[in-house]
């Protein structure tokens, strides 16, 4: 560690970081097992709650954590919070979340669907067509763009998302906060993909298409990140098994359940009203989109 260069790249390809943190050196007298649950509570007191795996996985964590301190089930737990810690630090929309794994502490311790169903009722059936939701809104710019997704070639406006052009082009990216009525915001990082020449793993809702651009809806990090954050949204669903959006959601990205249930769960919990803002925020909202309502953007209508 000490004969790395002192440069960006030469830090990020031994994955560490250049910034404003420190080092901290503990003798062996110190519990690393406890170092990695206070690293994992100041990210739960300090995440501001916009992106899952820093809003969800640091409270999952911190109970992982506590599991494993307790010695219940200790390989099992620990495989878990090394499988977190790969989700926060790619999936998490800013560097807190994501430097959680770098504190370094932790050492110690089907991309298709139908839009068609089909329902009985009684002696008459009910079909749901499922209106296409392309993930973020047409883009009104006049001039184009051509990139490579998934190895197909798309065309579509400049200011286009990775997603909708993706949608454009035929393939479905998992998603959970993006509607095609709304501005994307970024928030449940399900959709994430790879750019080729681009580090990290950007949200395809919130980035741009850019002229020829190479995109990766699908690959075994990209399957196993959206996994990760799977796992952290049923963790936080108070019917994971109802079938919803979400179940659904799951099923696609191939979870069945979460491996951090059962948890203690939240939503008998007294709402804190200390600041304002808490009145105006549902304290068991689990989702930022009503994703985990029943088919939110389906209509029903006789064949
Ligand atoms: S990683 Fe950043 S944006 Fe995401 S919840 Fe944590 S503090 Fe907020
Ligand atoms: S971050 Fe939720 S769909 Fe993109």
């Amino acid at each position: 560690m000490f004969d790395l260069p002192f440069d960006y790249e030469a830090f990020a390809a031994a994955d560490g970081l250049i910034g404003h943190a420190g080092i901290v050196v503990f003798d062996d007298t110190v519990d690393m097992a406890k170092m990695a649950r206070f690293a994992m509570e100041f990210c739960a007191a300090e995440s501001c709650g916009k992106c899952t795996p820093c809003r969800i996985g640091s409270t999952r964590g911190l109970e992982v954590i506590d599991r494993i301190i307790a010695g219940e089930d200790v390989a099992a737990n620990r495989a878990l919070v090394e499988d977190l810690c790969e989700t926060m630090k790619f999936g998490s929309l800013c560097a807190l979340g994501g430097f959680y794994p770098l504190s370094g502490t932790i050492g110690a311790a089907a991309l298709s669907r139908g839009f068609r169903r089909s329902a009985r009722r009684g002696d008459r059936v009910m079909t749901l067509i499922r209106d296409i939701d392309r993930g973020t809104p047409a883009s009104p710019a006049a001039e184009s763009v051509t990139l490579t997704i998934d190895g197909a070639s798309v065309t579509v406006p400049a200011g286009t998302s990775i997603m909708r052009a993706a949608s454009l082009a035929g393939t479905d990216i998992p998603k959970l906060c993006a509607t095609d009525n709304m501005k994307a915001f970024g928030s449940c990082r399900i959709c994430l993909v790879e750019i080729e020449g681009r580090a990290g793993t950007p949200a395809s809702c919130t980035t741009p298409v850019a002229q020829d651009m190479v995109v990766r809806t699908s690959s075994e990090r990209i399957d196993r990140l959206r996994k990760g954050v799977m796992e952290l949204y049923l963790s936080d669903h108070p019917a994971p098994e109802e079938a919803t959006e979400m179940r659904e959601m799951a099923d696609m990205i191939g979870v069945a359940q979460s491996r951090y249930l059962p948890i203690a769960g939240h939503l008998g919990a007294p709402c804190d009203i200390s600041n304002p803002i808490s009145t105006s925020i549902r304290p068991n909202a689990s989702s930022v989109r009503a994703a985990c309502g029943p088919a939110t953007k389906s209509r029903a209508r006789s064949p």
